[in-house]
């Protein structure tokens, strides 16, 4: 049932402030002065990590790894599924490895899991469906409670993924006594904030998503840019997209401009930067100006210190609040996937059924 909503993806996007609360429930607990995580495997002593996954299931898990490798200081192997199962991959048998699915039944995710269990891997499974052939066959499962997700575009899957794997990361991290108690208490903070700041926001950037909407389902190709976090997000911007619009779009690394991108950009293209004010910022904001120099139309997404340290005339801009570093990707998310789902809308495109695609890929 859509109820008040035109579509799922819109219902499930404006689903994510309560699933991700619930998401949240599950894996911290706060007890009096204490804020801590509730899930965990055997982190400690381990060499890496290894990160298999398909598609927006992938780029969540590209984002734990910078988590993983900051805040835990554990290397990360990371790979799509379908090249993961297949590379060969020296991996010690001491280490742990994730698999990170949705429907919990992808066919390359699963095969990745069989091939690190044969090789004596602690395996654990991020799915939102624990009755899942994922589910089953992992040691572990961190269930991320989305609730059913019907759009193909996955939206609040995506998130409470997120939510999963920063709880496993900060887990981690006190395992690995890379962070203190007190630390690990300030990042569950911050998490614990996620939900409250996800609704304001839904709100507050309507207007602004739906102007640029119209911009954007006028075009035949986008860039999107970032760098740290935001460069995995930068990719699953430009797939939520190109798969329910069918508009062209890339994902690329900020710093990756001018080693090939930058020869697109004329007055055409528009260059989605995302660039929340942490201490990549100046950085991403100088490839931002290599874009407009080019003539690039520049839409910044951005929080309110960012807004206010970039002036640029040619600039649209989608403000937000200023968040912890920990929670970014999670409410920068939300522009993201509303200026896909409301470009598709207006381009009249069946955007909880894209064309030639399945929500659930069972064969390789
Ligand atoms: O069920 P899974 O999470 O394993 O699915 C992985 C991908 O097929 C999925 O995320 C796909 O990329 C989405 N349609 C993207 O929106």
């Amino acid at each position: 049932d859509k109820g008040k909503y035109r579509h799922f993806m819109e219902k499930e996007i404006h689903e994510q402030p309560e699933v991700v609360a619930r998401a949240l429930g599950y894996h911290t607990s706060f007890e009096g002065n204490r804020a801590d995580t509730t899930s965990c495997m055997d982190f400690a002593g381990i060499p890496s990590l290894a990160i298999s996954a398909c598609g927006t299931a992938y780029l969540a898990g590209l984002i734990a790894k910078y988590w993983f490798e900051r805040y835990a200081r554990l290397p990360v192997e990371i790979d799509v599924a379908s090249e993961f199962r297949y590379r060969e991959i020296p991996l010690p048998p001491q280490s742990a490895a994730l698999f990170i699915s949705q429907s919990g039944e992808t066919a390359d995710t699963l095969a990745s899991l069989r091939y690190c269990k044969a090789r004596g891997l602690k395996t654990g499974a991020v799915v939102n469906s624990r009755e899942s052939s994922i589910a089953r066959e992992a040691d572990a499962v961190f269930p991320i409670f989305a609730g059913p997700e019907i759009g193909v575009a996955s939206t609040k899957a995506f998130t409470c993924q997120l939510v999963a794997l920063a709880t496993l990361a900060i887990g981690a991290a006190r395992a690995r006594g890379t962070a203190t108690q007190d630390e690990a208490k300030a990042l569950v903070t911050s998490l614990a904030e996620m939900p409250g700041v996800m609704g304001r926001v839904l709100n507050s950037i309507k207007p602004d998503v739906e102007l640029l909407s119209r911009e954007l389902s006028k075009c035949h190709d986008v860039l999107y840019i970032g760098r740290g976090t935001s460069f995995p997000l930068a990719m699953e911007g430009a797939l939520k997209l190109k798969e329910i619009s069918y508009i062209h779009a890339e994902g690329y690394a900020a710093g990756e401009l001018k080693h090939g991108p930058l020869a697109l950009v004329d007055e055409n293209m528009p260059v989605i930067v995302i660039a929340p004010h942490d201490r990549f910022f100046d950085k991403t904001v100088s490839n931002m100006q290599e874009a407009a120099a080019r003539g690039g139309r520049i839409i910044l997404i951005t929080d309110e210190k960012g807004a206010a340290a970039s002036k640029l005339d040619t600039m649209h801009t989608i403000v937000l609040p200023v968040v912890d570093e920990i929670i970014a990707p999670m409410i920068f998310a939300l522009p993201i996937q509303l200026l896909a789902y409301h470009t598709a809308v207006l381009m009249g495109k069946d955007v909880d059924q894209p064309r030639n695609l399945a929500k659930s890929v069972t064969v390789e």
